[in-house]
């Protein structure tokens, strides 16, 4: 088959999905094809992780953003919000609209940590408490933050985020994205102690350089480090560049005086995490100490107690399953070899759902050229079926579905830049959270034309 009239359903429009489309335009375009393609996901705005993940307080990334608005601008691929791929419309359904379909259903939720304990009140999932504070539609308004003393379990750049979240003075991110009502929460929160725990040393961290300096700038805020955890480790034996800068930064918090902040924020290494105390609630957190042995990290046998009143877990996320798909439950991906589905021909998989819930936006990019690659010398090849029904849009139509458009996000865009420029502090936007209005809103023009 050549590549003319190809359709492809891509389902998730986080970067990993909206790479792929664009990818894909470009490659069937350069081959002189012709590809319809389309976006199917199920939040009411596109982004995923972009939007409902990177903290508030981290603009940095806005280059990338417009990179992708521009992709979904192009013309070149529909987006379709709304749409619960496994519920509203099934895989199956798509195969049958659809040459392909791309995969793209990322992680929301957090992976799980198997102690004791962990499941009183007052524990909490890294994932959750950022959903709450990017203001995610589908999780609720309110964060209990009455704790002084909290623990932060995890040494990758999420542990980071909800470290510095619940320890930076509320008055420096009222200019940010947050929502109103999580800084009302942030603003009554007791917190004076962020103690972040890693279960090997100082040398082992998966922060990234930039993340980890930045918390030593955060205003009002003491960082304490235990010059034990640092025996024996050397910033110049560090296997890269980005770990020497990495021991060298916490290196230079090493001493430092307390200036008497309000809030202090703990780096504790060499704790692996051995139970939550309790008896309802949390009330404390066992660890076991580490050491080195050889080339692992073991336990010594030694168990140390904390007084705590909330432990966050960060100790990774897990991938979204999507109905009606192979799915690997113990490692949260869809089973793939390089992007196709095991099993399915004509199914293909691309960014954190292929891959595990591990590596930065960019990334996705070269995950999605992999993945769409393999499509095109697929479809090249003749090996995939020809679609048999018609645009998915009548079956949504005839299901009531309310879908939301690209031109829906533009209007809720707008609304929510005009928002943040009235605010009474100044922000770019402020996001709409309810699911039900951020609909309203990107419907609005539809139903007007209707
Ligand atoms: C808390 C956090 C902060 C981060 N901060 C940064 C940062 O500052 N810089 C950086 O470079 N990287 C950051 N990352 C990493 C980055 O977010 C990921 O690399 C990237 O988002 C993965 O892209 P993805 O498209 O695979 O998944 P996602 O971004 O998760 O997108 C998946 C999309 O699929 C949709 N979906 C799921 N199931 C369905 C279904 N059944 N039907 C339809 N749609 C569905 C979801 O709603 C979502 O929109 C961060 C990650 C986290 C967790
Ligand atoms: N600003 C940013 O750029 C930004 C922000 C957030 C996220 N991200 C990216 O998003 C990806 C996901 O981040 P992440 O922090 O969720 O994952 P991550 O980088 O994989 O870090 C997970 C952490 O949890 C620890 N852990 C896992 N299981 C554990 C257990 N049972 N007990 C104790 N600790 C355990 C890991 O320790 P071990 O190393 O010992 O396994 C590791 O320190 C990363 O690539 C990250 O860089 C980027």
């Amino acid at each position: 088959m050549s590549l003319d009239n190809l359709r492809v359903a891509i389902v998730g429009a986080g970067p990993a999905g909206i790479y792929a489309g664009n990818l894909l335009a470009n490659a069937v375009e350069e081959a002189g094809g012709s590809v319809s393609i389309d976006l199917l996901e199920s939040l009411p705005a596109p982004y995923g992780l972009i939007r409902y993940g990177v903290a508030p307080d981290h603009p940095r990334i806005k280059g990338i953003v417009n990179s992708l608005h521009e992709m979904l601008d192009s013309g070149r691929i529909r987006f379709l919000g709304n749409i619960e791929v496994g519920r509203d419309v099934s895989i199956e359904e798509l195969q049958e609209r659809y040459h392909a379909v791309i995969l793209a259903t990322g992680a929301i939720r957090d992976a799980a940590l198997d102690i004791p304990g962990i499941d009183k009140a007052g524990s909490y999932g890294a994932a959750d408490f950022v959903a709450w504070f990017d203001g995610h539609p589908d999780v609720p308004r309110t964060w209990p933050l009455d704790a002084q003393q909290v623990a932060v379990i995890g040494n990758g750049n999420v542990a980071l985020d909800v470290a510095r979240v619940l320890a930076k003075l509320p008055e420096d991110l009222r200019s940010t994205e947050v929502p109103d009502n999580v800084l009302e929460g942030l603003e009554g929160s007791a917190v004076t102690d962020v103690h972040v725990f890693g279960r090997r040393g100082p040398a082992d961290i998966k922060f990234t350089p930039i993340e980890l300096r930045e918390l030593g700038e955060v205003r009002g805020v003491d960082i304490v480090l235990d010059d034990a955890d640092f025996e024996g480790v050397d910033p110049a034996a560090a296997p890269n560049n980005q770990m020497k800068i990495m021991l060298r930064t916490l290196n230079s918090w090493r001493g430092r005086e307390l200036t008497g902040a309000p809030r202090r924020l703990h780096l504790h290494f060499w704790h692996a995490p051995a139970e939550v105390l309790g008896d309802e609630r949390v009330e404390g957190m066992r660890f076991e100490r580490t050491r080195v042995e050889g080339d692992r990290v073991v336990g010594t046998g030694a168990f140390v107690d904390y007084p705590l009143q909330a432990v966050y877990r960060a100790v990774g996320y897990y991938g979204t399953r999507v109905e009606g798909a192979p799915f690997d439950a113990a490692r949260g991906v869809i089973p793939n070899v390089e992007g196709r589905v095991d099993g399915v021909p004509g199914l293909y998989a691309t960014g954190w759902i292929k891959r595990g819930p591990v590596g930065l936006i960019g990334h996705t990019k070269s995950d999605a050229m992999e993945t769409v690659e393999h499509l095109v010398e697929d479809a090249a090849a003749g090996s995939l079926t020809a679609p048999a029904a018609d645009d998915v849009v009548a079956l949504l139509d005839e299901r009531d579905v309310e879908y939301t458009t690209w031109q829906g996000w533009l209007a809720l865009d707008a609304h929510e830049r005009t928002l943040g420029e009235t605010h009474r502090h100044q922000r770019e936007r402020v996001k709409v959270v309810p699911r039900e209005e951020q609909v309203e809103i990107s419907r609005a023009d539809a139903l007007a034309r209707s």
